[in-house]
């Protein structure tokens, strides 16, 4: 019998050659391949994007580059898609498939500390993707907020954090309080309007109002 989640898949948009290369090689390659966001979440990724169609896209947490790959997909003409990973080892690998797309020119990859390096930045967006460490999402909304343009939608993964956002907190897990916390804070927040979606590992979307 087909599970439900074949059975979503089965309607849903397929990835690309160049995705599903860079699903398989970051499982076979690289270290913690469930960070990467996946098919479906991809899929998503890139219907959001193509709805706003934004001409610049800030992206915290490359990793691999598939998020950002399936983001670029929405880029307006000639737009761009900035992107930040604090770990150099991963620069390489990203931007092997990033020179293999069709939005090479438009990925500009940033080494660093997305928290020091964002407020630098002369540019706004039109659509953010938070997806970097989970106990700097409070920090990271911080330096992104302002350059946010007003109308303009941040994504942000993990909201749900393996459903330990219900349960009682452990001594030694600050990552869990620490997406209580800005999922609390971002739901008062008077300037934004917000949904979080119930797929994979929880994904909100905030509209700056
Ligand atoms: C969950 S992974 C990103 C997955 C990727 N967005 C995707 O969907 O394929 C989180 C990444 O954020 C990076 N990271 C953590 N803290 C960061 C920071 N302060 N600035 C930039 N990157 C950071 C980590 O090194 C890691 O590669």
């Amino acid at each position: 019998m087909v599970t439900l989640e074949q059975y979503i898949f089965d309607h849903t948009d397929a990835e690309s050659d160049l995705l599903a290369e860079l699903n398989r090689q970051t499982h076979l390659k690289i270290l913690q391949p469930r960070m990467l966001s996946g098919h479906l979440q991809g899929r998503l990724l890139s219907m959001i994007s193509r709805m706003i169609a934004p001409t610049n896209i800030l992206e915290i947490g490359t990793y691999t580059g598939y998020s950002a790959l399936c983001l670029a997909e929405g880029l307006y003409k000639q737009g761009r898609l900035h992107t930040f990973e604090i770990n150099d080892e991963l620069i390489d690998f990203a931007q092997s498939f990033f020179s293999r797309s069709k939005y090479k020119d438009q990925i500009v990859q940033h080494v660093g500390d997305a928290i020091k390096m964002i407020p630098e930045m002369t540019k706004t967006f039109d659509l953010v993707f938070i997806d970097g460490d989970k106990k700097q999402y409070l920090q990271y909304f911080e330096v992104v907020f302002p350059v946010l343009n007003s109308g303009g939608f941040m994504l942000i993964d993990n909201t749900l954090w393996s459903g330990k956002v219900l349960r009682d907190i452990e001594e030694d897990d600050p990552s869990t309080q620490m997406i209580i916390d800005f999922n609390n804070y971002i739901r008062n927040h008077p300037g934004l309007s917000t949904v979080l979606l119930p797929l994979r590992d929880g994904l909100t979307l905030v509209q700056k109002l």
